[in-house]
């Protein structure tokens, strides 16, 4: 794979629900299970030379789920943040929660400082977790704070950076990979992946792991990206 300079892949870990019903258990067992799944990912993308992993965890349309659900997701969140934080910074992995911190439980928001503290001096990687995440409510809230016009795409990007809380410049996504067999982007990174590659799979997010993560990679090293030109053997 392209494991070259800023590598940016993004994943909609989508299908944790489907794997628990399937099995006869709660919903929540999945997202359980897919924290584990986030692990195995994270640092299989580590050793992969992925430069920028940004994790669809909680989308701003998934406060309208049951509440049970919803808080136990945001448990689960946090939980994640504790126990993985020493993880990251032994693999030199930074944490950035991207998303709105308005509308998070005041001891999430806590962790979520916590953990980017902690991280911040890390270089290895970039972990970007999007986190009551909506991409129309950021563009809409960076055209806001933009509001009187002469603004370059450049410094859109960067009013776009604030809005979410993402502290680097992570660029654009590269390779956008969703489980759970929908092929939809479900307001997810819409400016971010103008040019990515998209990679659709059927295996829910606890299934997909190193192995997935290996396909996906292989997948896109066999693409041919053209940013709207020629390319230079056909020209
Ligand atoms: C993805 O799994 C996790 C979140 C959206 C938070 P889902 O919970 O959407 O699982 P399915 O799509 O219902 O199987
Ligand atoms: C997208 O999955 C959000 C996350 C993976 C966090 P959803 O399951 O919420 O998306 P839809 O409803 O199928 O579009
Ligand atoms: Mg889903």
């Amino acid at each position: 794979m392209s494991a070259a300079g800023n590598f940016h892949v993004a994943i909609i870990m989508d299908g944790n629900g489907r794997w628990a019903q399937r099995r006869g258990m709660p919903r929540s067992a999945g997202h359980a299970q897919g924290a584990k799944s986030v692990r195995r990912v994270v640092e299989a993308s580590v050793r992969a030379g992925v430069r920028t992993l940004t994790l669809y965890a909680f989308s701003a349309d998934n406060w309208g789920r049951p509440s049970p659900e919803v808080d136990a997701l945001l448990r689960l969140l946090q939980c994640y943040l504790a126990s993985e934080t020493r993880r990251c910074l032994r693999n030199s992995v930074r944490i950035n929660v991207i998303g709105r911190r308005d509308r998070l439980p005041a001891s999430l928001v806590r962790a979520i400082e916590q953990s980017e503290r902690a991280t911040a001096h890390c270089t290895r990687m970039r972990l970007r977790i999007a986190v009551d995440y909506s991409s129309k409510h950021s563009i809409v809230e960076a055209a806001r704070r933009a509001a009187s016009g002469g603004l370059s795409a450049q410094s859109f990007e960067s009013l776009l950076a604030e809005v979410d809380h993402s502290v680097a410049e992570v660029g654009p996504v590269d390779l956008l990979i969703r489980t759970g067999g929908e092929q939809r982007l479900s307001d997810f990174l819409l400016w971010d992946c103008a040019y990515a590659e998209l990679y659709f799979t059927d295996a829910l997010w606890p299934d997909f792991g190193e192995a997935g993560l290996h396909a996906a990679l292989e997948d896109f090293s066999n693409r041919h990206r053209r940013f709207g030109k020629v390319l230079a053997e056909t020209a």
